[in-house]
């Protein structure tokens, strides 16, 4: 028997930075996704466009914890992925999450999806060294979701273009970028504090708008949200040269998504071809998706 489990990765449409500081972010689940196969053997192999290792945690740190946490049972694993790694989608929850799943349905573990998301985070945690649960949460259940309420909202109906600068993609990037900020935020409280709440803000008016479909006045928040972003210092210029390149191409709205600091932006539209289109000329990659309600899955 094989198993094959997929899950998706995640943008961010409010709030990153400010919900380390407790305040609601929304986030969403895209169909981009990565794909774990399973396969009871005699000994571990983990295989993926690195390499193929054993249990390795500097070359496969996040699969590797995956095997351990469920007791290290001899299996071979295959991973494949469409979602760009240490980028912001949240690269590094999918291939937890697929794994976990896939070596729990293969060997007959009877863990919860609950169980699964929580083991997951807590392997963000050792491999990063912080990690908020939003990843792994939104890679394990799937849709657009308030944090930390974990309150699901509508789906999105519009297309999502996520433009990839293809700079500074790196697992470590967002503790460094979660670090600048806080100090940003110690040596000017009273400038930055206010901006975080606002920040913050966004979540509630934006859940209102996603129920109500309201794309346009969406778009225009996200707007403002990386505005903000921008003044706590993780745009660069060519995150946000992508931004424009969006906007001034029609999208609804568009921001960076997850740490900053290069990685990916995200634009919601209804005619996705222009806009990716802009976003390339302007020296990124595009990406065409959309929002799933669909979590983790065994396919
Ligand atoms: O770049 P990502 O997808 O890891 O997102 C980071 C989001 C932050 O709010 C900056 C940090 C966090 O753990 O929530």
């Amino acid at each position: 028997m094989t198993t094959t489990c997929s899950a998706p990765g995640k943008i961010y449409l409010f709030g990153e930075h400010a919900v380390v500081y407790g305040e609601p972010a929304i986030a969403c689940a895209v169909e981009l996704r990565t794909r774990v196969i399973a396969k009871k053997s005699n000994e571990i192999t983990i295989s993926s466009d690195i390499g193929t290792t054993k249990l390795d945690f500097d070359m496969h740190p996040y699969v590797s914890s995956a095997i351990r946490k469920l007791g290290s049972p001899d299996v071979f694993i295959e991973i494949t992925s469409e979602i760009p790694v240490g980028s912001g989608l949240g690269s590094s929850a999918a291939v937890t999450i697929a794994t976990l799943s896939a070596i729990n349905i293969e060997f007959g573990l009877g863990y919860e999806k609950e169980e699964l998301a929580k083991m997951g985070h807590e392997i963000e945690k050792e491999v990063q060294g912080a990690a908020s649960p939003t990843d792994t949460f939104v890679s394990t259940f799937g849709g657009v979701v308030e944090i930390p309420s974990r309150k699901r909202l509508n789906l999105l109906d519009c297309d999502v273009v996520i433009g990839n600068t293809n700079k500074g993609a790196s697992p470590k990037k967002t503790a460094k970028l979660v670090q600048q900020v806080a100090r940003l935020k110690e040596e000017h409280p009273d400038i930055i504090n206010p901006i975080i709440k606002t920040i913050g803000s966004f979540a509630k008016q934006g859940e209102l708008m996603v129920s109500q479909k309201n794309y346009t006045s969406l778009g225009k928040l996200m707007n403002v949200n990386h505005g903000l972003l921008d003044a706590l210092g993780v745009s660069t210029m060519e995150l946000s040269a992508l931004v424009y390149a969006a906007r001034n191409a029609g999208a609804y709205g568009a921001k960076l998504t997850g740490a900053g600091g290069g990685g990916c932006m995200v634009a919601l539209s209804d005619s996705p071809r222009e806009v990716a289109e802009a976003i390339e000329k302007a020296g990124g990659r595009a990406i065409i998706t959309r929002a799933t309600p669909e979590g983790v899955i065994q396919i």
